[in-house]
């Protein structure tokens, strides 16, 4: 089985493939409204810490069961640690359905702003003009539109399909991104956005609350937790540097959050917006932005579509990686083929976005339960297997790397810091999933 698998072509096709899958919706939307709602810098930074802390670790850690069994999760996980670690691989499935579920209506959104943008300019109301199309049935349109196009990609396997997509969309993205801010820089009134960006609360450093969301958003951004980066890396070859890719994986994913809060920031504030990032919420993006964009003019339309053609970019990446986990299981355990498997996969998860297309309540619940809920107990659970009952998980990393001898600190990392902060951030996220269900149950 393991010398029929696929491989990708060259060492850049998997890189960027891997940014890809990191950087998306996660990035340019999630990041953006989460620093607002967290009250700036203070976030930002718990951010970082929870990044390169529990973050990397975790990143080698799905690379290495990935690379060194070669085989999607649930097979992987029962290659090293038998039967009932295959458990853990069917939840890292269930929550690539979930989450891909309602990223595909939220990129239908974006599609739909970034199409109509160039034809009509974006709307002065965009309140009313988001709250018109973000549920109903264009919105089921446009996510069945995004989740066919999802599908082809990674119907055309791991060569021709999802390194080919990476190698020509992730360098288009980060031109966009850069672009923008040079661009946001130049506004007068850029400052403000800045100044708020920058601005320090530290009494929130100390706030449990803030820290589970930085960790929930790190593990989110890095695609962390239910096995995306593990399947890619399972088409890796064992002379790519394990080490080196995880920190060139999470440094290219903070950079591009990072730049494109130095877009949204600097534009908001200097078009006067800023009250309504107080109130941030799911659809700032989708509210504020197109009205920044509106109130500019020609240069408005110009940016705004820049900016939706970034984040249509980043969420197609992201999006194939989803899909890829389900497919590239379904292959594994039953040998049937790409391409009908793919179908198969791509089908069932769009109709069961449907709900999500309907109701913007549904469509927080399931991103509460599969994109936070699910991300933290799956990283937990892979930190505690490879920290724990992987056998030399160290040999295995240090593989085709430079820096093997820095490695016996990563076991200890997992142990003894990825596992206890998992376990507190667990806590607060379980709560706080219990919370939004008794809130939408009490109506
Ligand atoms: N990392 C992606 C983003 O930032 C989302 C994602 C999560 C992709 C989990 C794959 C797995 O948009």
């Amino acid at each position: 089985m393991a010398s029929g698998r696929e491989s990708w072509s060259s060492r850049l096709g998997f890189t960027l493939a891997a940014v890809g899958s990191a950087v998306g919706l996660g990035n340019m939307w999630r990041f953006s409204y989460m620093t607002a709602e967290n009250g700036g810098a203070a976030f930002v930074m718990l951010y970082v810490l929870m990044t390169a802390l529990v973050g990397l670790p975790v990143m080698l850690a799905e690379l290495t069961l990935g690379r060194g069994a070669a085989r999607s999760p649930v097979q992987a996980l029962i290659h090293y640690g038998g039967r009932p670690w295959g458990a853990l691989g069917i939840v890292f499935v269930l929550a690539g359905v979930a989450i891909l579920s309602y990223y595909g209506v939220i990129a239908g959104w974006t599609v739909r702003y970034g199409i109509e943008a160039l034809t009509q300019g974006f709307p002065a109301d965009a309140g009313d003009k988001f709250g018109a199309i973000a549920t109903g049935g264009a919105a089921v349109a446009w996510h069945l539109g995004f989740l066919a196009v999802t599908t082809l990609v990674v119907s055309g396997g791991v060569r021709g399909g999802i390194e080919r997509a990476a190698l020509w969309l992730m360098p288009a993205l980060g031109v966009l991104v850069v672009g923008l801010a040079l661009y946001a820089a130049t506004l007068e009134g850029a400052s403000a956005g800045y100044a708020f960006y920058f601005q320090t609360d530290f009494g929130a450093l100390a706030d449990m609350d803030v820290l589970k969301d930085a960790a929930g958003q790190a593990f989110f951004s890095l695609s962390l937790g239910m096995g995306a980066i593990l399947t890619y890396a399972s088409y890796l070859s064992r002379d790519q540097d394990l080490p080196a890719e995880s920190v060139t994986i999470a440094l290219s994913d903070f950079a591009v959050a990072f730049i494109a809060g130095l877009v949204v920031f600097p534009l908001i504030f200097a078009l006067g917006l800023q009250d309504e990032v107080g109130g941030s919420t799911l659809g700032a993006l989708f509210i504020t932005l197109p009205k920044a964009f509106a109130s500019m003019g020609t240069a408005g339309t110009v940016i705004g579509v820049a900016f939706f053609a970034a984040l249509v970019v980043g969420a197609l990446t992201s999006a194939v990686s989803l899909l890829e986990v389900v497919v590239s299981t379904l292959i594994d355990q039953t040998g049937m083929e790409r391409r009908t498997a793919a179908l198969v996969c791509g089908g069932a998860i769009a109709l069961l976005g449907v709900p999500s297309a309907l109701s913007l309540d549904v469509l927080g619940l399931v991103d509460q339960v599969g994109g936070q809920l699910l991300l933290i107990l799956g990283g937990l659970a892979l930190a505690i297997f490879v920290g724990f009952f992987m056998p030399d998980p160290t040999g295995e990393a240090s593989e085709g790397s430079r820096f093997g001898a820095l490695l016996f600190a990563w076991r200890a990392l997992l142990r003894f810091v990825v596992v206890p902060i998992l376990a507190v951030v667990s806590v607060y996220t379980l709560i706080d999933t219990w919370n939004a269900l008794a809130a939408l149950v009490a109506g």
